[in-house]
C-alpha cells in the first residue's frame, strides 16, 4: 500500500494539495470494484489523486436510505491508497455544509427526468456536493461511472455551465461475472434477488444486440428489453428508457450515442443500469 494522507477539513485538504491540480475521484465510500477502477484510472493520469469520501445527506431522498447507506472508513481508507489514491478526504457533513449553509445548486435539462422525476432532489444534493468538491479541489481531471450514466450527464452540463475547473472523465462500468453491474445496493438484494437481478444486464444486452443488427425504432428496442424483464416476476420494471446521449430526452427512433436506461425494483432495492446502443450503420 502506497503512503497516503486522510485529510477532513476543507483547510487541511488546500494545506495537503498546495498548488497541484490532481485527479479526483469523488466517492460516498463503500468502496467497490467500481470505485477502484475510477481510483486506478486517476492514478495513471495524475500524479496525485484525491478521493473524497462523502455519504452526502443532501442527495437522499429517503432518510432511511440515507441512515441504511453502509459506512466502514477505515475500510474505505486503505483500499483507496491501495487503488492508488494520495488523499483521501473524509469530511463531516460539516465541512461540506458549514453551518447555516443556504446554497443549493438546481441543474435543469438532462437532470429533470427519470431519477430526478422519481427522486425528488436528488440531483440537486449532488449538483451541489460536486460544485464544493471540483471548487474546493481545483482538480485537472475529475472521474464519473458511466454506471449512474445520467447523474455524468448532470455533472457534464454543471460544469460547462459554471465553468468549474478541469475535465470531467466518464468511466465505463464495472461488472460482476453475469453482468450485472456492480454498486453498494446489490449488498442488499437476498440471494434469490441476486440471481434474478441478471436480468437487468441481460435486458440491456438484448437491446444492444437488436441494434447491431439493424433495428432503429425505439418501440421495438424497449419491447426486447422488456420481454427479457418480464421473465422475472419478482422485478417491478421504473423505467425502461431509450434516450439522446446528452439531453436524456426520449428518442422514437435511434440516432449517435442513444443510451437505453433501466431502473428496476427487485427485494425493496433500487437498480439501475444502461449501456449505449449503437446502429451499424447510424
Ligand atoms: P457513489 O455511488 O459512491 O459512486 C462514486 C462514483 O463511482 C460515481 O461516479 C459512480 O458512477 C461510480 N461507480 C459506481 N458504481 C460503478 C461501477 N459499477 N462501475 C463504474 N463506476 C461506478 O455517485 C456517487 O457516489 C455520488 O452521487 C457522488 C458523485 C459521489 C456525489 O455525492
Amino acid at each position: 500500500m502506497s503512503a497516503g494522507r486522510v485529510v477532513a477539513t476543507r483547510a487541511e485538504l488546500r494545506a495537503a494539495l498546495g498548488d497541484t491540480a490532481p485527479g479526483l475521484v469523488p466517492t460516498m465510500g463503500a468502496l467497490h470494484d467500481g470505485h477502484l477502477a475510477l481510483i486506478a484510472r486517476a492514478a495513471t493520469e495524475n500524479l496525485l489523486v484525491v478521493v473524497s469520501v462523502f455519504v452526502n445527506p443532501t442527495q437522499f431522498s429517503d432518510p432511511d436510505d440515507f441512515a441504511r447507506y453502509p459506512r466502514d472508513p477505515a475500510r474505505d481508507v486503505a483500499a483507496a491508497f491501495a487503488a492508488g489514491a494520495g488523499i483521501v478526504f473524509t469530511p463531516e457533513a460539516s465541512a461540506i455544509y458549514p453551518p447555516g449553509a443556504a446554497t443549493r445548486v438546481e441543474v435543469a435539462g438532462p437532470a429533470l427526468r427519470w431519477e430526478g422525476a422519481v427522486r425528488p432532489g436528488h440531483f440537486i444534493g449532488v449538483a451541489t456536493v460536486v460544485t464544493i468538491l471540483l471548487d474546493l479541489v481545483r482538480p485537472a481531471r475529475s472521474y464519473f461511472g458511466e454506471k449512474d450514466y445520467q447523474q455524468l450527464q448532470v455533472i457534464r452540463r454543471l460544469h460547462a455551465d459554471l465553468a468549474l475547473p478541469g475535465e470531467i472523465i466518464g468511466c465505463p462500468t464495472v461488472r460482476d461475472a453475469d453482468g450485472l453491474a456492480l454498486s453498494s445496493r446489490n449488498a442488499r438484494l437476498s440471494p434469490e434477488a441476486r440471481r434474478a437481478a441478471r436480468a437487468i444486464p441481460d435486458a440491456l444486452q438484448a437491446m444492444v444486440e437488436r441494434a447491431g443488427e439493424g433495428e432503429t425504432e425505439v418501440s421495438a428496442l424497449i419491447a426486447t428489453g422488456e420481454a427479457v424483464l418480464r421473465r422475472e416476476p419478482a422485478l417491478a420494471i421504473d423505467h425502461l428508457v431509450v434516450v439522446d446521449g446528452i439531453s436524456l430526452e426520449p428518442l422514437t427512433t435511434l440516432t449517435p450515442g442513444a443510451r437505453a436506461l433501466i431502473a428496476v425494483e427487485l427485494d425493496g432495492v433500487r437498480l439501475i443500469d444502461n449501456r449505449e446502443l449503437r446502429n451499424p450503420r447510424l
